[in-house]
């Protein structure tokens, strides 16, 4: 069994971690330095009221957890927002991690499904690209396809199985796999090309872009939180 312990280097939490690392594996966490004797304890070092670092503990192999950090004796209401963040938010986040952690998803089409498929940083890009198109470029035409690769519901499937925490099943629904089956399954833009519209070039990439743009804007999400925080 493999535990994940928070507050590892408090009173409760240092204590703890040493009465279990004999018959356990234990990933032990907090923001202070951590030493412990046992090869069967993984440290870490981080300050949980960061919704990233704290969902990020809880991993598939984490069998249970035991959440011991805090803002104790006095510190949470001498630091009200401080205290909010660390005892009420991150537990909030660490309980949704454990929530989504394992949890099966299901696909409601066949795994041979086609759709066209462009990543999000390319359609943002695409807006913005479009708008500095000087007019007599565009010509009377203003409506722009864009060029969507073809991947099937498999392919989406196997790019983000390595980091996915569930599994996914494939239950297809007849009605919406009608719709899906009537669907383009990749679309080709001539025009887009000559106007120097980037397409994704394969799922991989879709998916590497989402990740890096997803922790970027949590980043900066926490940035921002803790500044009006002081
Ligand atoms: N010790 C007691 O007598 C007692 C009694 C009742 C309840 N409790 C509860 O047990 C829990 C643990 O108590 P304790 O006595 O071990 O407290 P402690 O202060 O010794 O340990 C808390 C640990 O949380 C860590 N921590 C605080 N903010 C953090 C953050 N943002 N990111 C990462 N780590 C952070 C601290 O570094 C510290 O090591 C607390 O919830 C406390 O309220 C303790």
């Amino acid at each position: 069994m493999r535990i994940l312990v928070t507050g590892a280097a408090g009173y409760i939490g240092s204590a703890l971690v040493d009465a279990l690392s004999p018959k356990h594996d234990v990933l032990a966490t907090d923001q202070a330095a951590m030493a412990f004797g046992s090869s069967r304890v993984e440290a870490t070092v981080g300050n949980i009221a960061y919704p990233q670092f704290a969902r990020a503990l809880v991993t598939p192999d984490i069998d249970t957890v035991f959440h011991l950090a805090s803002l104790v004796s006095g510190g949470a209401e001498q630091n009200f927002e401080l205290g909010n963040k660390v005892n009420l938010d991150a537990t909030r986040d660490l309980l949704e991690a454990c929530r989504l952690a394992g949890r099966d998803y299901v696909c409601p089409v066949r795994p041979d499904t086609r759709m066209a498929c462009i990543s999000l940083g390319c359609v943002t890009e695409a807006f913005s690209h479009a708008a500095g198109i000087p007019a007599e470029q565009l010509k009377a035409s203003r409506t722009m396809l864009l060029t969507g690769i073809s991947v099937s519901a498999q392919q989406m499937w196997d790019a983000v199985r390595a980091r996915a925490k569930g599994r996914v099943r494939f239950d297809p629904d007849p009605g919406l796999q009608k719709i899906m089956d009537a669907a383009p399954k990749s679309t080709h833009s001539r025009r887009a090309e000559q106007l120097g519209f980037r397409h994704s070039r394969n799922i991989e990439e879709i998916v590497a872009e989402y990740e890096s743009e997803k922790a970027e804007h949590e980043k900066n999400h926490s940035d921002t939180s803790f500044a009006r925080h002081g």
